[in-house]
This record gives structure tokens, sequence and C-alpha cells, in this order.
């Protein structure tokens, strides 16, 4: 498994508060069968400020940590939606690795204003945005079908392990399921903010594998985050409606490689 979303960067943001935290963290993930992870500190959200440059530095600490243990580390962001943002993104700052993509979020409540002319802006830059825990937002919670439209704009979706097991209600968790069950997710992540030993990623895995099948267990916590690391494409839409004549006309989804 990749975990592409995490707070296990120390002292950066609300995740991790030390190295040993992390340590520990990264110990118990890889125990979990993870071999990549992504950190990915809030960046330019107003509620939890964090400067690029400590970013760097305490990456630059926590890989030097970490080189015995079988893992690779990824640098990256989870950088907060502002109007303008695209003009502070210089040099791909805070896209995952050396890949395109960038982990983005928004306010819960509301969207952030002009959302969509900023994400449209991000990827004019030749990014690839991927919006963070889609079913965690009002807005969607509310008009699930809002979710789709984000593929349509050319940004992926990222649901949370911990949405799909429940942890954050009934209502997320319906609407994570939702989005996973028509095909508009592309990744699950732990977004892990250290203030638990448990690790939530492999149970989500073994839902969706419960829940819907194996194909796409591995699509969206191993195939796709590979593909994300390699930089390479992936499709916004990997589900196929078909219409098969039983008793009438009826529409199905099938899933595709
Ligand atoms: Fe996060």
């Amino acid at each position: 498994m990749i975990d592409i979303h995490t707070h296990i960067l120390h002292n950066c943001d609300d995740g991790s508060e030390s190295l040993e935290i992390s340590i520990k963290q990264i110990t118990n993930m890889i125990d979990n069968g993870v071999t990549d992870i992504v950190l990915t500190p809030h960046y330019l959200n107003s509620y939890v400020q964090t400067d690029a440059l400590i970013i760097d530095k305490q990456f630059k600490e926590l890989t030097k940590t970490t080189a015995d243990l079988k893992v690779n580390l990824h640098k990256g962001g989870e950088i907060f939606l502002n109007p303008g943002i695209d003009d502070k993104i210089i040099n791909k700052e805070l896209c995952i690795g050396d890949t395109s993509y960038i982990l983005v979020e928004t306010n819960m409540g509301e969207f952030t204003p002009d959302i969509y002319e900023t994400l449209f802006n991000l990827v004019k830059m030749g990014l690839r945005p991927i919006l963070a825990h889609p079913e965690r937002y009002n807005y969607i919670i509310n008009d699930p079908a809002l979710a789709e439209d984000f593929l349509h704009r050319n940004v992926f979706l990222q649901v949370n392990a911990g949405s799909i097991l429940g942890l954050y209600g009934s209502k997320i968790a319906k609407t994570a399921w939702y989005i996973i069950d028509n095909g508009f997710a592309h990744f699950v992540a732990s977004d892990n903010h250290c203030k638990t030993d448990e690790y939530f990623l492999p149970l989500a895995k073994e839902a969706i594998r419960d829940n819907i099948d194996n194909y796409t267990a591995d699509l969206l916590t191993s195939v796709n985050p590979q593909r994300m690391l390699n930089n390479e494409k992936i499709k916004y839409f990997y589900l196929e409606k078909q219409k098969i004549e039983k008793k009438g006309f009826f529409e199905k989804f099938l899933r595709k490689l």
C-alpha cells in the first residue's frame, strides 16, 4: 500500500508533535504493509501556519533518521485552496515528490470563493490537483453529484480511510461510499494526524474489498498511488456504463481496467 495523505512530518502542523512520534507511526505503517508514504503538512491554511522552508528542513531530518527503514518518504503538502494560491505555487512548490500531482483542500463548511477558478488555474499551469476528502465537505454531503463535477474539471478525488469506516459519522460514511461506488474516487489515504496508534488504511482497504471488489481496493490504495508517484496519467473515469436488457432497460456500472 501507498499512503498519499499524512500529517506525520514532525512539528509542522496539527499532526506529529515530535520526531519520535513520527518514527513510531512510520514503523507501524510499515508493519501494516505500507511501502511509500507521502508527507502532506497543511500549507497556506490560515488555521495551521506552516512555512515551506520548515517543511523542507523537517523532511530532510525525517528522511535521514529513517534511512534504515524499509519505506520511501515523499515530500508534499495539503494546500489550502485560497483564491490566488496559484500565484504562490511557484516551481511546483509542494507538489508530491517530483510529480505534477498536488494535494489540495478547502473549507469543510462552504467552498472557498473562486474554488473552481483556482483549480482551473492550477490545471492550466500543468498541475494535477487531487482534492482531499471530498466526502467531508458539506456541499458534497448535501449534493454528492458535485463530486462527479470535479472529475470533469480534471481534479482527482482522495477519500479518507476513516470516512469509509464511519469514524466521522454516518453522513460522511454514506458520502464516501457513494463516491467510491460510483467510481469517482481515485485514491484512499489515511490523513493520519498521529492522534492514535491505530492505523486505518488496511481496514479501509478490507472494507472496499468486502463491499465492492479486490480490483477497486488495490486500485485506490496501491495502483493509482504508484501511477501518481511515477507521474503517470490516471483516468478520471474508470467505470463504464452499460445497458443490459432484463425485463426492460436498466443501467449497471462495470468496473474496467
Ligand atoms: Fe489532511
